[in-house]
């Protein structure tokens, strides 16, 4: 049995210990918010937090997550909150797909670093990719929420 905790919930899981974070957030736990993209570490569609800090959850066996405070797109922080607020009010979405991740790692960003260059944003926003194409929308919805 592995111990998680998600969301500020423990799972008990009866999972292999090298299966990837995501599935087990996914398929065993029910949290469908964070995404599958390409399964190897490069679109960011994954992300959720560990110990406040952004990582692909595709890339990381859940063995290695006992004893970290896991957060998906369903938790509640008050960053994560305040950018979900400004994403709606920039309508930031179009396929939605990318967004979770996209907020996972901009709330990263600001756990770390409250108030981001617009090069610092730039870089940090660099690990996710939108096919629709919303980066402008995504880096004004960070911009307004720091301001
Ligand atoms: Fe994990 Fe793309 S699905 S980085």
């Amino acid at each position: 049995m592995i111990t998680l905790k998600i969301n500020g919930k423990e799972h008990e899981v009866d999972v292999d210990p090298t299966m990837p974070l995501l599935w087990v957030i996914r398929d065993i736990i029910g949290y469908t918010g964070t995404k599958f993209g390409c399964g190897k570490g490069l679109c960011g569609a994954c992300m959720v937090l560990m110990d406040g800090n952004a990582v692909n959850s595709c890339q990381m066996p859940v063995s290695a997550m006992e004893g970290k405070e896991i957060i998906t797109i369903e938790g509640k922080t008050e960053n994560l909150q305040a950018l979900q607020k400004s994403w709606a009010e920039f309508n930031v979405p179009q396929c939605g797909f990318c967004q979770s991740g996209q907020l996972i790692t901009a709330t990263s960003m600001l756990n770390n670093n409250p108030n981001p260059s617009e090069a610092e944003i730039n870089g940090n926003m660099s690990r996710n990719i939108c096919r629709c194409g919303t980066y402008t929308r995504i880096k004004g919805a960070i911009k307004h929420c720091v301001e």
